[in-house]
């Protein structure tokens, strides 16, 4: 496949100039790529710093707008919304994840309200923002209980999705879920609503900062090792990924992000369907930081996504997606 050769190949007078090195681009990133997380809290007026993801902030019902007005002027196609549930609304079932007054399904309201269809809405699905012990499922005898978690999730899918959720985004690993929550969807007249599956979704340090911002870090018991991906394993990846197609996933997410490049590729390389990526809050955190310390420049934010891309990605799901258009230029 390689062809050429030295002194005859020279590959660097590709490179001389810019404008040559601009038209052998072969990935580039436009706002069309990015989906940006919103956490949300309750109470009014309140815009809240997450202090391990410096530029990222928790808001309230009533300031929400100001975010999702921000994404829509640099074009952003979707938001993804995550709560922090106060710790006395927290059990050990996670009931408020079904609540219909909860901060997710408000959030959700307020925005299709306001918005209609100008921008797409993603929900996770799984119970760890609720539940007191921070576990996606729900425990019985110290086993987090497959099944009986899945009846949970399908109310929990239906009931955001009859709020206006457009992409639902089961984040639990659970076996089966995709099937299940689809059925319920299309059985309930949701037949139109997304599913995104967090179908290669890895048991990770990356995820600390987010525990942070949701709220649930101080209350994890033990971790999440029992329905959560080794990192050790790949062809395991493509057997979730190959599960949650069958069971009618419109698209696939790839979790975390950096370190699993190979994971991305492989699945895209296989499927070829629609692959997102999740650049998640640990490797924000470490450029972020990393970028306010001077140990790099903020170039490596640009190097960072342009790597998903190129790994194969349709999408990323980024803290950085808000500030996009600064990004790319
Ligand atoms: C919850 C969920 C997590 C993330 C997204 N949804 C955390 C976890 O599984 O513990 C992590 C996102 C991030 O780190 O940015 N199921």
């Amino acid at each position: 496949m390689i062809t050429g050769k030295y002194p005859s190949l020279r590959l660097r007078r590709n490179r001389k100039q810019s404008w040559a090195r601009r038209l052998i681009q072969e990935n580039t990133l436009s706002s069309n790529d990015f989906i940006l997380p919103i956490f949300l809290i309750d109470g009014s007026n309140k815009k809240e710093s997450i202090n391990s993801m410096p530029g990222v902030y928790r808001y309230t019902i009533n300031r929400l707008s100001q975010i999702v007005d921000r994404a829509i002027k640099k074009g952003i196609p979707m938001v993804a919304l995550f709560p922090k549930t106060k710790n006395s609304l927290k059990n050990d079932i996670g009931s408020e994840s079904l609540n219909e007054n909860n901060l997710v399904c408000k959030a959700i309201i307020e925005i299709k309200k306001k918005y209609k269809n100008q921008i797409g809405i993603m929900c996770d699905v799984a119970l760890d923002p609720y539940t007191s012990h921070g576990h996606d499922g729900l425990i019985r005898s110290n086993q987090i209980i497959n099944d009986e978690t899945i009846e949970v999730l399908i109310n929990q899918s239906l009931l955001q999705a009859e709020m206006g959720c457009d992409v639902l985004a089961p984040s639990d690993m659970m076996d089966g879920r995709i099937g299940k929550i689809r059925k319920a969807l299309d059985g309930s007249n949701y037949k139109s609503v997304q599913i995104l599956s967090y179908a290669a979704k890895y048991a990770s340090s990356f995820y600390g900062p987010f525990r942070d911002a949701v709220g649930s870090k101080g209350s994890l018991k033990g971790d999440k090792k029992t329905y959560q991906m080794d990192f050790r394993n790949s062809d395991e990846a493509l057997r979730e990924v190959a599960l949650d197609i069958k069971e009618g996933a419109d698209m696939v997410m790839v979790k975390p992000g950096m370190p699993y490049l190979d994971i991305i590729k492989s699945v895209k390389e296989k499927f070829k369907i629609p692959v997102f990526a999740y650049q998640v809050s640990g490797e924000y955190s470490l450029i972020s930081n990393a970028i306010q310390k001077k140990i790099i420049n903020e170039d490596a934010v640009y190097e960072s996504l342009v790597a998903f891309k190129r790994a194969g990605a349709s999408a990323i799901v980024s803290y950085y997606a808000d500030r996009i258009d600064k990004i790319i230029k």
